[in-house]
């Protein structure tokens, strides 16, 4: 028997498993900030809610089998899905926008490499019901406020940020059919990590001209003041470069503009993105995306739910973790043992001096433990120093004028007759930590 998790699989010692906390309180903490309810859904979904909608590359990846029902089904390789399913289902009732987060576990049976593993927790932020792109603007705004929330600034993380109908609308201009739109968003997206003659050979396969594969190929130069400069005037373009400048304006006012960078190369690999889509990437290239997301405004529509406008992002626990220690940043409280518990004299039977202590303490909300079988006080001191206990009490249920002594370093002992006199010092002790 292996002693190790499978490839791609992590198992959560104390130690990483407070990393993680971590990470979660942080998404919680800023997501509720900005009114998001939080929801979750089924880990195992219908194996056809991902082949129709998710893109080929997903659904290669999904871990699939058919169950002892003979249902088709898969572990859920990403929430979009589930989430446009949920909604699509009590659209009449909910109240618009549907601002909605949740924080699943999910499975891919990926290449694992760094950054990339066959599972992940992926905090999920979507908007349902508001097509204006003040939406996609407090969706990216909220993104950037996590990233400042873990101690990152603009000089450690980028927003690269597109639109597709502002893309779809060149590439009708530049009279690139549609049919080759799929192979042409295929040589963006790998753009950067492609030699360039691959990318021109395939965009010629595509059967573009040379002269249009050179435009293309020169798209990850562009910011949008050239963008506008050359194609300002084109009327496939212009509404879409006009909607592009809005949002532009409102990432000004909310204050994340620094940390937005325009790039047409982001076209993001899910099929049913429509509208502005974006990553955020560490500025130094050294990780994967640590965050994606974008504009969907038809897949409700396509799960056979409601007609209704929506975008969102997600963000993996696997990338950010690895940022946040290789900047120094990743805090891991674990929960802080307050009180260990000894028992004088030492008694061959149960502890029942200790045990009462215990119960007493923990109920008045400290955090206490002692140890589980009779030692010698010697003994119980030193596994309590060993456990990092902030405090010791020892119990000494023999003595009338002390039977409970409260000891720590640098102070005196302190003397307690009554248990609940015990207690009402320990809880405050307690609350002025915390
Ligand atoms: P995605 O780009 O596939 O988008 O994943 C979003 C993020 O999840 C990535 O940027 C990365 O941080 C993390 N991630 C993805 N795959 C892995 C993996 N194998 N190992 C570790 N981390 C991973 C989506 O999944 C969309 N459904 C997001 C979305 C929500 N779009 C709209 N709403």
């Amino acid at each position: 028997m292996s002693q190790k998790p499978l490839p791609g699989f992590r198992d959560f010692y104390p130690e990483q498993f407070a990393e993680r906390a971590h990470i979660f309180e942080t998404w919680r903490r800023i997501v509720r900030r900005y009114a998001f309810l939080e929801y979750d859904g089924p880990p195992l979904e219908p194996l056809e809610l991902y082949t129709q909608k998710s893109g080929d590359e997903i659904v290669t990846q999904l871990y699939n089998f058919v169950d002892k029902g003979d249902r088709p089904v898969a572990m859920r390789p990403e929430m979009t899905p589930t989430f446009a399913r949920m909604v699509g289902a009590k659209a009449q009732t909910l109240r618009k926008p549907v601002r909605w987060f949740s924080l699943p576990q999910l499975f891919r049976y990926e290449r694992t490499q760094k950054g990339r593993l066959r599972e992940h927790f992926q905090l999920n932020v979507d908007i349902v019901g508001e097509s204006d792109v003040l939406a996609d603007a407090e969706l990216i705004s909220m993104a950037i406020e996590i990233m400042r929330s873990f101690g990152l600034t603009n000089t450690d993380v980028r927003a690269r940020v597109s639109d597709r109908r502002l893309l779809n609308g060149l590439l009708e201009h530049l009279a690139i059919p549609d049919t080759s739109w799929p192979a042409v968003y295929a040589v963006l997206d790998k753009l950067e990590r492609q030699p360039r003659e691959v990318s021109a050979e395939k965009l010629a396969a595509a059967g573009l001209p040379t002269e249009t594969a050179e435009i293309i190929l020169g798209f990850a130069t562009l910011d949008f003041a050239a963008v506008q400069a050359r194609y300002g005037e084109a009327p496939a373009v212009k509404p879409h470069l006009d909607r592009f400048a809005e949002y532009l304006a409102h990432l000004d006012a909310l204050g994340v503009a620094s940390w937005i960078r325009f790039d047409l190369t982001i076209v993001r690999g899910l099929a049913y993105y429509t509208g502005i889509v974006f990553e955020l990437f560490d500025n130094v290239g050294e990780f994967r995306a640590i965050c994606g997301g974008g504009r969907y405004d038809n897949l409700l529509k396509s799960l056979g739910g409601a007609d209704l406008p929506a975008l969102g992002f997600g963000m993996g626990d696997v990338v950010i973790g690895e940022l946040l220690r290789s900047r120094g940043l990743m805090q891991s409280r674990g929960t802080a043992l307050e009180f260990w518990i000894a028992q004088s004299p030492e008694q061959a039977s149960a502890p029942a001096g200790a045990l009462q202590t215990a119960t007493a303490m923990r109920q008045a909300g400290c955090t206490v433990e002692y140890a589980l079988k009779a030692q010698k006080l010697d003994k119980q001191v030193d596994a309590g120093r060993k456990a990092g206990a902030h405090a010791f009490v020892i119990v000494d249920t023999a003595s009338t004028d002390a039977p409970w002594r409260v000891r720590r370093a640098g102070h005196d002992d302190q003397i307690f007759t009554t248990l609940e006199a015990l207690c009402a010092w320990a809880s405050l002790q307690n609350g002025s930590r915390s």
